[in-house]
């Protein structure tokens, strides 16, 4: 073979060793980047939303009822709610715990108005682009996105309207509530006092708070009796002050013909209508409230028009309504 042909079957050889392997690399790094594709980058749609609801006392049927309501909304769109809150009320805590989920970046926060400091971190949530609901207590005066709960006020209205009747107009009352400080409790004792002062054979004797504790609803209610030997009803702002006032009566062989009217339908108070040691109950909505909050909240976090309010209408349970009552409960289940 000639000198040049030689070059020129080298040259070509090492051509096409050359492009033999560009062509097995160019395939190599194709398959490799699908693979990434298909095992990294995350699929946006699965990515969940993550909401902190924050409740006032986990070891209670009505914050029981909240996160019921809370868990079904979660099964039912993409959502992971966060349910915490302290076992037995304390403010504290429950601020701590905003404060972490504030930390945490959390997508949205529900949460109860329950005083300036909750107002602070309520407004605190929404500078740094948290949206917040105010559930069961407003702050009407926070930045919060929208509130959803009981109209407190109304609430605090039906119950003296219900005590009015049932007593035919004629009542010594002492009030035991659940907070002198917190909106809500306030907002029912203003309701019940607007009604009951235009009749006038009812009179308010004494008003005391129970720091919405069985044991200190017992208390000064027993004081209360103590010191107004007179007093021939009672109502009770929240849901464990109704036992209390029972039981203060009860010691005193004084709950014969006492009138007792409270808030909440929890089995203990339903007991309590049944055996006639309790005339009436405030019923609110808590599994409603907790359900429509995630939904809201997943409302709000896409940009969809939310209203200022939503009330969540509480009624008044007589023991003549106690077989309906459980009927349409049996039926909701
Ligand atoms: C109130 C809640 C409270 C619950 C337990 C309800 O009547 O609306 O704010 O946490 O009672 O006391």
């Amino acid at each position: 073979m000639r000198r040049a042909s030689v070059v020129y079957v080298i040259l070509l050889s090492v051509f096409i060793v050359a492009v033999s392997f560009s062509v097995y690399f160019y395939k190599q790094v194709q398959f490799f980047d699908s693979q990434v594709e298909d095992a990294v980058l995350p699929d946006e749609s699965q990515s969940k939303y993550h909401v902190t609801l924050v409740g006032q006392e986990m070891n209670h049927d009505y914050w029981r009822l909240v996160g019921q309501g809370a868990e079904k909304a979660e099964s039912e769109h993409n959502v992971f709610v966060e349910y915490v809150g302290p076992k037995r009320s304390n403010l504290e805590e429950q601020l701590k715990l905003v404060d972490m989920a504030i930390q945490s970046n959390v997508d949205g926060i529900i949460v109860q108005g329950l005083n300036e400091q909750f107002t602070d971190m309520i407004n605190q949530a929404e500078k740094r682009g948290i949206p917040v609901i105010t559930i069961d207590t407003d702050s009407k005066q926070s930045s919060r996105h929208a509130y959803i709960g009981t109209d407190n006020y109304l609430a605090g209205k039906l119950a003296g309207e219900a005590l009015i009747e049932d007593t035919n107009g004629a009542a010594t009352v002492g009030i035991v509530t659940g907070s002198l400080d917190n909106p809500h409790h306030q907002q029912r004792v203003q309701g019940f006092k607007e009604v009951v002062e235009h009749a006038e054979g009812i009179e308010i004797i004494a008003l005391e708070e129970s720091n919405i504790t069985r044991v200190e609803a017992e208390e000064k209610a027993y004081k209360m009796l103590l010191e107004h030997e007179n007093i021939t009803a009672f109502y009770g702002t929240s849901s464990y002050n109704g036992m209390g006032i029972v039981a203060a009566a009860k010691s005193l062989k004084k709950q014969n013909d006492m009138y007792v009217i409270t808030f909440d339908a929890i089995d203990e108070n339903i007991a309590l209508l049944e055996n006639t040691d309790i005339d009436a109950i405030v019923e609110q909505q808590p599994y409603e409230m907790g359900y429509q909050s995630v939904q809201l909240m997943l409302d709000i976090i896409h940009d969809r028009y939310v209203q200022d309010v939503y009330y969540k209408q509480p009624t008044i349970i007589h023991r003549s309504d106690l077989s309906n009552w459980k009927r349409q409960k049996e039926g909701s289940l």
